[in-house]
């Protein structure tokens, strides 16, 4: 069998242009468009990267984005005060202060004081409680989990009384996605297993699966033996495990592997994401929707 493959490059040009089309009719109806601030801190190249990438996604989108960037050494209680001001600013939906911080700054402390109705990350312990609660009190589900939930509705593979493992149980993907996926509603409705570093047997769970979302940050984690026949197969992995020169661009990049077997996975699977191109671009695309739907709570219309 060849697994049909759940591409979040495809998915991602669906939303973007439904986002785009609902940003065009808000801004000729009331005049207002989502406000988006990312706050960079410092120069980490993988963080300069993500957040270009969602200032252009942003901006291609119509909204309003600020790029906040500020030195390494910014002290704990400026960057308190600089949340504060955009906590404050009407014409801002979305704070993203970008992850990982410098050593010196408390993260807890920073993510704790971003307005949880501008929260877009979905980190702050009110929306994390939120999700918890699920239904009409979720108002940012995480970046990541929802687009892993999305792409699974849209590739049309039926949750309710699925049993989904997930592999992993960081605070990011794993205890989101599982409490998610067994929440009432679309998407929903599963039985879910969480399987981690110190699960005996992890292939027994894996092997039950018909939705096996993997978020183990462990290349070729996920033998082909542990997935069941027909299984929708995510693998949330981007594990840099070397670099090459790009064919497009003669630049070096890095080569990505997911934490699935993919070659081996894609015959037995009955649909899977790749790496790169699945979930990956998922995430900006969610942070999109959050940021629009923040301006919807703000104007009452959502
Ligand atoms: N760093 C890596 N991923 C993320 C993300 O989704 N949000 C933020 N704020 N920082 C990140």
């Amino acid at each position: 069998m060849t697994a049909k493959l759940i591409k979040g490059t495809e998915i991602r040009e669906e939303i973007l242009g439904e986002i785009e089309e609902e940003v065009k009719k808000i801004k000729a109806e009331h005049g207002k468009v989502p406000g988006l601030v990312t706050i960079l801190i410092g120069e980490n190249p993988a963080s300069m990267s993500y957040v270009t990438l969602k200032i252009k996604t942003a901006t291609r989108l119509g909204f309003k984005e600020i790029q906040d960037s500020q030195p390494v050494d910014i002290s704990e209680e400026d960057l308190l005060a600089l949340i504060d001001k955009y906590n404050n600013d009407d014409s801002i939906n979305g704070i993203l202060v970008q992850l990982p911080l410098p050593k010196h700054i408390d993260d807890k402390k920073i993510l704790n004081a971003i307005d949880p109705d501008k929260d877009v990350d979905g980190f702050h312990p009110i929306n994390v409680g939120r999700l918890m609660i699920g239904g009409d009190e979720v108002k940012f589900p995480p970046c990541t989990p929802a687009g892993i939930q999305e792409m699974i509705i849209r590739a049309g593979v039926e949750t309710s009384g699925a049993e989904t493992v997930v592999v992993g149980r960081s605070n990011i993907v794993g205890k989101p996605i599982a409490n998610m996926m067994l929440q009432k509603g679309p998407g929903a409705n599963s039985t879910v297993t969480v399987v981690h570093t110190r699960t005996k047997d992890m292939d027994v769970h894996c092997k039950r699966a018909d939705i096996l979302i993997v978020a183990a940050g462990v290349p070729g984690l996920v033998k082909p033996e542990w997935i069941k026949p027909g299984a929708c197969v995510i693998d949330v992995g981007v594990n840099r495990v070397g670099e090459k020169i790009s064919e497009k661009t003669g630049k070096k990049i890095a080569i990505l592997r997911g934490d699935v077997d993919f070659d081996a996975a894609k015959e037995i699977a009955g649909s899977i994401t790749p790496v790169p191109g699945g979930v990956g671009p998922m995430t900006i695309t969610m942070l999109m929707v959050n940021t629009l739907k923040s301006l919807k709570f703000q104007m009452g219309i959502a």
